[in-house]
């Protein structure tokens, strides 16, 4: 707020008393039309710096969602491109994101899924709400969006004005407000559930705990907000991935901070990825000193790695083999038992235990994590594997049960009964996995 009043050209207060008389022109209606709304607005840094209702929501008459409304041109979707025309940093930073590519999904193994085991309905409510949907224009409508596609604020939201994403997904309209995004529950729309539980393993770890106990003391409304000067109990998701530090800007790219993708069946690096994970250490180092972060990352890492080669890796070389071989009994996808298992092994349970390693909750790590990973490939996955009866699969799993030192404490259907594993071997087996 104070911003905007330092900056005291002629030119400015007279553009502002502009705004105003505009804002008026659409208030009068809408202050008795939506009351909840119009207050929302009013009580904004938008509303307190007399940025009204058109300066969002004006449209030229080309735009193919303009339509005429008590004498203005206007569009009911405000795009990121709109904000941009006042937050410029902000909407270059999103859209480089990968929030913005949230909305490509529609080609995913899970937008089939959702099609064919769901259908349509369902992709729209479900999946479309966070990710975003395309949206489509229909001419006969009176806001020109089709009612297939609108609502939808999903956080990589194809706009016809060709931009990606809505501001609002974190940015509640119409207070737009910056302490309601820094709040853990904001991202939790989205970042919960089996397959990215996020915000669950945020409420479990020390750093949730610490939040709830203290949120008086959060100074969540401040104009900044400095981790290590502005709040110093704990940590948000905003805190960790987004908000500014003593020596880093905010950022809204949440990608700035990330050195593996937790996503995918098996965790590659990313580019870039050491001065990544330095940007997210600083965040650290406010709360506590270098070498308990670093042994953060080195029993995090090894996670990683432990999930990667000891499951992710064998459970993908079974599903090759056997597609290789021509084993599957249909070929359409998500119709065979041994699809929706290998499925889950990474996409819910495989992901559940990186994510909780990397943000310290560790029922998630193992009892929601390594644990359902291990039970789905010991007892679903390789036994279905194996009521194929190949010879080469059959091949694969018992060299893998015999002669990987990870796994060999098991018995294979070979017969030879083992006795598990020597406590004093633990260590040598897996001392790999602690170092690059
Ligand atoms: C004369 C009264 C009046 C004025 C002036 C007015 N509106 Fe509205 N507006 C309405 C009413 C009534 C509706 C709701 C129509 C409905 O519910 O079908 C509406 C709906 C809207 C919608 C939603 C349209 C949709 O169907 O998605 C937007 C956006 C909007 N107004 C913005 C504005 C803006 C911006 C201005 C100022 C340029 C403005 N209005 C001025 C009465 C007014
Ligand atoms: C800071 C930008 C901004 C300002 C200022 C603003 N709006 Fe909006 N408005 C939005 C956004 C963003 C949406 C969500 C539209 C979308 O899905 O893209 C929206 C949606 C709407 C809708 C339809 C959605 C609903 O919940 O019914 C109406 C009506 C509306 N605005 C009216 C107004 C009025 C009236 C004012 C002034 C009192 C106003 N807006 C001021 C950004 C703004
Ligand atoms: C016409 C200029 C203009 C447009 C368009 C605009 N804003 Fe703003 N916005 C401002 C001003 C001025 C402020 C208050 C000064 C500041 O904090 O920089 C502000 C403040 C904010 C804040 C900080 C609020 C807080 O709690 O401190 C957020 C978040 C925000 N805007 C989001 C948006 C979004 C999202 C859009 C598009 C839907 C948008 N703005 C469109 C001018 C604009
Ligand atoms: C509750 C919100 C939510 C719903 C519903 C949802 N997703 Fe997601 N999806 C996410 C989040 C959050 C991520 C990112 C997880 C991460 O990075 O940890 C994600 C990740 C993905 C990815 C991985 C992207 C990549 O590049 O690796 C795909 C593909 C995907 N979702 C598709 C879908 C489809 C299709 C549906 C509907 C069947 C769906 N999602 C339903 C929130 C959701
Ligand atoms: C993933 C959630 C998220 C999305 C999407 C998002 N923001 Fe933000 N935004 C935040 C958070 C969190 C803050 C508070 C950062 C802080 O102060 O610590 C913030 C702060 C802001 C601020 C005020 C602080 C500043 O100086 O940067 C503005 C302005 C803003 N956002 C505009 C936008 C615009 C415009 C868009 C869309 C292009 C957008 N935001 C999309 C989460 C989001
Ligand atoms: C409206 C839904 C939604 C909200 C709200 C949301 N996200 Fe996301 N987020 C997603 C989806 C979906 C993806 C995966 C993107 C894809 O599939 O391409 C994602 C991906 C991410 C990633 C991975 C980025 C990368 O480059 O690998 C991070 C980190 C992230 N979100 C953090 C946050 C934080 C922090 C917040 C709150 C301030 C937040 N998100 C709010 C939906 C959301
Ligand atoms: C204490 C800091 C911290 C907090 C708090 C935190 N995270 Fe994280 N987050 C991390 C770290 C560290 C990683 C792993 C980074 C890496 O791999 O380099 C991570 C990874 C992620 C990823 C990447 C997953 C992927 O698919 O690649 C997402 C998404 C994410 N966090 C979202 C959230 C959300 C949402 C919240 C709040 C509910 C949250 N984080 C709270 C530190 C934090
Ligand atoms: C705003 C302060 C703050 C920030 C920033 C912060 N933490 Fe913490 N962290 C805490 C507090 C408070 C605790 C609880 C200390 C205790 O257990 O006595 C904690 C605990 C931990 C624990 C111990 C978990 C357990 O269950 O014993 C780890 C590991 C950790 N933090 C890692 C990190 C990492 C890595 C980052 C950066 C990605 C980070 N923290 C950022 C405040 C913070």
């Amino acid at each position: 707020m104070k911003k905007l009043f330092l900056a005291s050209s002629l030119a400015l207060i007279a553009c502002m008393l502009a705004t105003v008389s505009f804002a008026d022109k659409c208030t009068s209606c809408h202050e008795k039309k939506n009351p909840g709304l119009f207050l929302q607005w009013k009580n904004s840094a938008h509303g307190e710096n007399g940025i009204g209702c058109i300066d969002c929501h004006e449209a030229d008459p080309a735009d193919v969602d303009a339509f005429k409304h008590n004498g203005s041109t206007i569009a009911t979707l405000v795009t990121p491109k709109d904000c941009a025309k006042c937050h410029e940093q902000e909407e270059k930073e999103t859209s480089a994101s990968y929030h913005a590519h949230a909305g490509e999904i529609l080609a995913s193994a899970d937008a089939y899924l959702a099609h064919a085991a769901g259908g349509e309905p369902v992709a729209i409510t479900g999946c479309e709400v966070c990710h975003g949907g395309k949206i489509k224009i229909d001419p006969d409508s009176p806001n020109k969006l089709s009612p297939k596609s609108w609502p939808n604020s999903g956080i990589g939201r194809l706009n016809p004005d060709g931009s990606k994403g809505s501001c609002n997904a974190c940015h509640s309209r119409h207070s737009f407000s910056a302490a309601q995004a820094r709040q853990p529950e904001n991202c939790g729309k989205c970042h919960l559930g089996p397959d990215h539980p996020q915000k669950e393993i945020y409420e479990e770890s020390k750093h949730g705990i610490a939040y709830y106990a203290n949120i008086n003391k959060m100074a969540l409304d401040n104009d900044e907000w400095v981790v290590g000067r502005d709040y110093y109990e704990a940590p948000t998701c905003a805190t960790c991935h987004m908000s500014a530090t003593a020596d880093q800007p905010i950022t809204h790219d949440v990608g700035n901070r990330i050195s593996w993708p937790l996503r995918p069946p098996v965790s590659k690096n990313k580019d870039n990825w050491e001065a990544k994970r330095q940007n997210m250490q600083d965040v650290c180092l406010n709360c506590h000193q270098s070498r308990f972060v670093e042994g953060h990352y080195y029993q995090y890492d090894a996670l990683v790695r432990l999930y990667n080669e000891k499951f992710a890796k064998p459970a993908g070389e079974i599903i090759k083999l056997v597609k290789e071989e021509n084993l599957l009994e249909s070929a359409a996808s998500f119709s065979n038992t041994i699809e929706w298992e290998y499925w889950e092994l990474w996409h819910h349970e495989g992901r559940r235990a990186r994510m909780g390693a990397a943000m310290m909750g560790p029922d998630y790590t193992w009892w929601h994590g390594i644990y359902d990973v291990a039970h789905n490939f010991y007892f679903k996955l390789i036994p279905e594997a194996r009521h194929y009866n190949n010879a080469k699969v059959n091949a694969y799993i018992d060299n893998l049960l015999t002669n990987d030192p990870m796994h060999n404490w098991m018995s294979t259907n070979t017969g030879e009964i083992k006795k598990g594993i020597k406590s004093g071997d633990f260590q040598k087996i897996y001392e790999k996995l602690f170092s690059n």
